[in-house]
């Protein structure tokens, strides 16, 4: 592993920027390489098998530009193909998002009972209950899906009574006070962009808990030894499957200080 080498990051488009935007704060002299395949998003509707494989092959894409560590900033791949990629790159180290967002939970709830909002293929993986289930034998979840929160985040479109009232259609049942819930997952990388509209809905008791954080302070430990020297200067390169100028336009939209989202390369994984 080249310490210059950037990290690759890739998720299906705009939601794993929220975890890219994590690690810059917190590594701010790597180099970040994002693939975002648009092409082929929504990666939470499609099977097991389909999300591995373009998992796969967005993890070979990225390694054939030269990486020195892989972020599957992505949820629903997280639960699915993980272990693949791992297998197809033994040597390269690989870090998902779900044990992130499973250890946020634990820390954060009292009670134990737990709602994540994720994509269909997430709850259907049960990857959260069980790796919540393995640091606390007691908890309660419910995976709710929520797959019109992905569509919302990829128009831009991150609060106001649109956003509202869908979250109010997918998570009001869960919040109305009778079931003790006293935090909630964001279990897509997509949903910490409708944070406002959860939180408000949710109510001042309940914790939001994201793994983009967890996910960036576990790089840190990840590639100990191995840091961007100084003089790298950091920067992000987007790349995008589809329509690289909408996912430039949405990008720049949903997270102003990226300046680097005004240049968006094309590229196809197939
Ligand atoms: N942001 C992704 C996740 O964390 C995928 C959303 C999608 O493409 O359905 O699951």
């Amino acid at each position: 592993m080249r310490r210059a080498d950037p990290i690759g990051i890739f998720d299906s488009g705009v939601g794993g920027l929220t975890v890219a935007a994590a690690i810059r704060r917190v590594m701010p002299d790597e180099k970040l390489l994002y693939l975002a395949d648009v092409a082929r998003q929504p990666y939470g509707t499609k099977s097991p098998r389909t999300v591995t494989r373009y998992a796969v092959q967005a993890a070979e894409f990225l390694v054939g530009r030269g990486i020195k560590a892989l972020v599957v900033a992505c949820n629903t791949a997280s639960a699915v193909a993980l272990e693949a990629i791992s297998e197809r790159f033994p040597s390269l180290p690989v870090l998902g998002v779900v044990e992130a967002g499973a250890a946020g939970a634990v820390a954060a709830s009292v009670s134990g009972r737990i709602v994540v909002a994720a994509t269909e293929g997430t709850c259907k993986s049960m990857a959260y209950e069980r790796a919540i289930a393995g640091w606390r034998g007691d908890s309660r979840v419910t995976c709710i899906p929520c797959p019109l929160f992905v569509a919302l985040a990829e128009e831009g479109l991150t609060d106001g009574p649109i956003v509202e009232s869908v979250a109010r259609h997918y998570l009001a049942p869960l919040f109305d006070g009778s079931g003790g819930e006293d935090c909630l997952v964001l279990g897509c990388t997509h949903f910490p962009l409708l944070a406002d509209a959860l939180g408000r809905l949710a109510g001042p008791k309940v914790r939001l808990v994201d793994c983009a954080q967890a996910t960036a302070t576990l790089l840190v430990e990840t590639l100990a030894g191995c840091e961007a020297p100084a003089d790298t200067g950091g920067g992000l390169t987007l790349i995008a499957t589809d329509a690289p100028e909408r996912f430039s336009r949405i990008a720049q939209r949903l997270f102003p200080t990226m300046d680097e989202a005004s240049r968006v390369e094309l590229a196809d994984l197939f």
